[in-house]
């Protein structure tokens, strides 16, 4: 038997799959009375060509109030036995803007793979026009 199919098989017995639970929270920030936004958390891929979506609360709007307090929470599995570190990111994409919808992103968190629970807060003032003009929110 190969070694490449009876890793898992090691790994489950042996009890030693690493996990990671993120957890994210922050305040998003607008001075327009009704204003929407959409929130992932992702883990960057760099074997893939795309990145994985470790949680999402959908598109939320906000009417009559400047703030919004929003939690993101998310497991991921160790990819296989080559990977020290995740890479974490989070995107924004919303309205607040004077036209259109705009994406901003925070700079990558690497976390290592033997972090059992990991935290991120992410304050946005959203406003002033800046990221990159987006047709949808997702
Ligand atoms: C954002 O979108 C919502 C829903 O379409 C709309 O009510 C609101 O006026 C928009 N806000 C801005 C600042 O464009
Ligand atoms: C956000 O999470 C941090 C832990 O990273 C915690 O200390 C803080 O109290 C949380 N903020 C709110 C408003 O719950």
């Amino acid at each position: 038997m190969k070694l490449v199919s009876l890793l898992p098989i090691l790994l489950l017995i042996g009890g030693i799959e690493a996990k990671t639970n993120f957890k994210v929270n922050g305040t998003f920030y607008c001075d327009y009375d009704a204003w929407c936004f959409f929130v992932t958390l992702w883990e960057e891929d760099t074997t893939e060509y795309w990145n994985d979506v470790i949680d999402t609360m959908g598109t939320k709007c906000v009417f009559g109030r400047h703030s919004y307090y929003y939690e993101l929470d998310g497991t991921e599995y160790e990819d296989g036995p080559f990977d020290d570190y995740y890479e974490i990111f989070l995107t924004v994409r919303h309205n607040c803007t004077s036209y259109g919808k705009r994406e901003l992103r925070r700079e990558t968190k690497f976390e290592s793979v033997n972090t059992p629970v990991s935290y991120t807060t992410w304050n946005v003032k959203l406003d002033g026009d800046r990221g990159v003009l987006k047709d949808e929110y997702v």
